[in-house]
């Protein structure tokens, strides 16, 4: 059952995987005998809406039976109906997504009569969007032709593993790839078929979890820690590897936090010049931030993630019940970049983060789909990913000047938003955000660490440029983040001193 706003491509999409799928529009409009705007300007969108109820829970009945190749597409406010999303219940519900402004200029130009006015369409966007969100099973990007096909035999395994986990599709230039989140779904989702698998967790994660994944060729472990993200632990990585006989044929499992994402990823695109990786995050900070979007690597003693590549995963897979037997601290360290992922979405996100709503399976999901859609905007850090940056200037700064031992990546994350949001100049919102990351537990400043030390480790940020200027992330208002800001020495130097003191 595919839903979405007027203008993701619902009926086009349809068309592409099944010709004759059923649509509620054409439906409506064989038997009411005139056009969706005819019938609107007509009878008025009350009586529009009765029809379409009555003919949309008709028409789910018999895709249900098999007409249109099992395929219907549903008007884009087919779901203000409390009957038809009790019925969409019993079925699989993907939802074409995309944002508020490619929608509108796909539709501003069309006779449609709800986008007559880029206001209204706003406000109607943003109540559509979580009737969206609360009845999908799989969250579909609606910006291409072929994604809905490309997406298809992982839509067919996620109505097969009946309703619960949810199925996101992520896009990028290199490539594309499911990602599974839900409760128990670790070893129950299939590993990509037609290779063996070898995992490599840490310590603590393979002595908690290290069985879930049976059978693998092998399951090679790490020591735990930031101090272990390094090129010698990828050397004896590469070593086992070839010693337990992996070939290009083979794929790497990750099963662990984000340190063992980025190892794990970076040991993947380098072995024998590269072989697929499926990352299965255990921590908070992995299942909202760190498994997406494909960047691995290491740190170097002078720099944080300085040597590494980009490399997506062949598929993520996000179980929440890892998150049961994850230690207080590191929850709340993943509280750090939920915040982070909040200020960047605004929206429905921030407003269920500032209300204080506990990180449950949609809160995760709508994090990883904030990070997913700028990636697939922008895959190589040519400009928009920057904003996911956003407090991790500082923050990485902070790292390196504690040798990576002091503080939780999530906690450094937390001073340097903290630090942003000063550099960003809206007070009542530095206090806002300030609240949150306390109240998770988290520090809001390093007391007793060096200023001068993390100004130099700022020297190093990868993505300082030729002039030796470090560009900021900057946040004029939740969902209002920006990058490739310079900001004059002084001021940064004024609030690393302030997150130091
Ligand atoms: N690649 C990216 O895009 C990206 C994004 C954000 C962060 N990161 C990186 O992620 C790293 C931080 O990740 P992290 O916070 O997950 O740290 P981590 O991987 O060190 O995990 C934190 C601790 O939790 C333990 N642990 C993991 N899963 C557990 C579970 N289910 N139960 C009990 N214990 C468990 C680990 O053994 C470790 O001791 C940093 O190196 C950071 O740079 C990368």
């Amino acid at each position: 059952m595919l839903v979405g706003f007027m203008g993701s491509g619902k009926s086009t999409a349809a068309r592409s995987i099944a010709p004759d799928a059923l649509d509620t529009d054409v439906l409506i409009e064989a038997q009411l005998g005139a056009s969706v705007e005819a019938i609107f300007r007509r009878d008025g969108e009350a009586s529009f809406r009765e029809a379409e109820e009555r003919i949309t829970l008709a028409g789910l009945d018999q895709a249900a039976s098999g007409a249109g190749g099992g395929l219907i597409s549903l008007g884009g406010g087919a779901l203000g109906s409390q009957r038809v999303r009790e019925a969409l219940k019993h079925h699989t519900v993907v939802f074409l997504d995309a944002d508020a402004d490619t929608l509108w200029k796909r539709v501003s130009r069309s006779k449609r009569p709800l986008a007559a006015d880029r206001d209204a369409f706003d406000a109607l966007f943003i109540e559509r969007e979580e009737a969206y969100l609360a009845a999908a099973d799989a969250v579909v990007p609606a910006l291409r032709r072929d994604t809905l096909g490309s997406a298809l035999p992982d839509i067919h395994r996620l109505a097969a593993l009946g309703k619960g986990p949810k199925l996101l599709w992520a896009e990028s230039d290199s490539g594309n790839y499911p990602v599974w989140i839900g409760s128990g779904i670790a070893g129950r989702v299939p590993l990509p078929v037609g290779r063996r698998w070898a995992v490599i967790s840490d310590g603590n994660v393979a002595g908690l979890h290290g069985d879930l994944l049976d059978p693998v060729m092998a399951r090679l472990v790490i020591e735990p820690g930031e101090q272990h993200k390094t090129l010698t632990t990828c050397e004896r990585l590469w070593s086992e590897l070839a010693d337990a006989g992996v070939t290009r044929d083979d794929g790497i499992v990750a099963l662990g936090g984000g340190v063992v994402g980025d190892v794990a990823g970076f040991v993947a695109s380098s072995f024998q010049r590269g072989i697929p990786i499926v990352q299965i995050p255990t921590t908070l900070v992995a299942q909202v931030d760190s498994a997406y979007g494909g960047k691995t690597g290491v740190d170097l003693p002078s720099a944080k993630n300085y040597v590494g590549s980009y490399h997506q995963p062949a598929a993520v897979i996000a179980d929440v019940d890892f998150l049961e037997t994850l230690p207080a601290v590191e929850v709340a360290a993943g509280m750090a970049e939920v915040v982070k992922t909040g200020l960047i979405a605004g929206g429905l996100l921030w407003e269920r983060i500032a209300a204080g709503n506990a990180v449950d399976d949609a809160m995760v999901l709508a994090c990883a789909r904030t990070k997913l859609a700028v990636v697939r905007e922008d895959e190589r850090d040519g400009g928009r990913r920057q904003v996911l940056n956003f407090g991790h200037t500082i923050g990485h700064a902070i790292e390196t000047a504690t040798d990576y031992r002091q503080f939780r990546h999530g906690e450094a994350v937390s001073i340097g938003l903290m630090a942003a949001l000063r550099l960003s100049g809206h007070a009542d919102l530095h206090v806002q955000t300030g609240q949150l990351l306390a109240a998770a537990g988290l520090p809001l400043s390093a007391p007793g660490v060096d200023a001068e030390l993390v100004i130099n480790a700022l020297q190093s940020d990868k993505k300082r440029k030729g002039d030796g200027t470090v560009p900021f992330v900057l946040c004029e208002a939740p969902g209002m983040v920006s990058h490739g800001h310079v900001i004059p020495a002084s001021a940064v130097r004024a609030a690393v001193e302030e997150v130091c003191s």
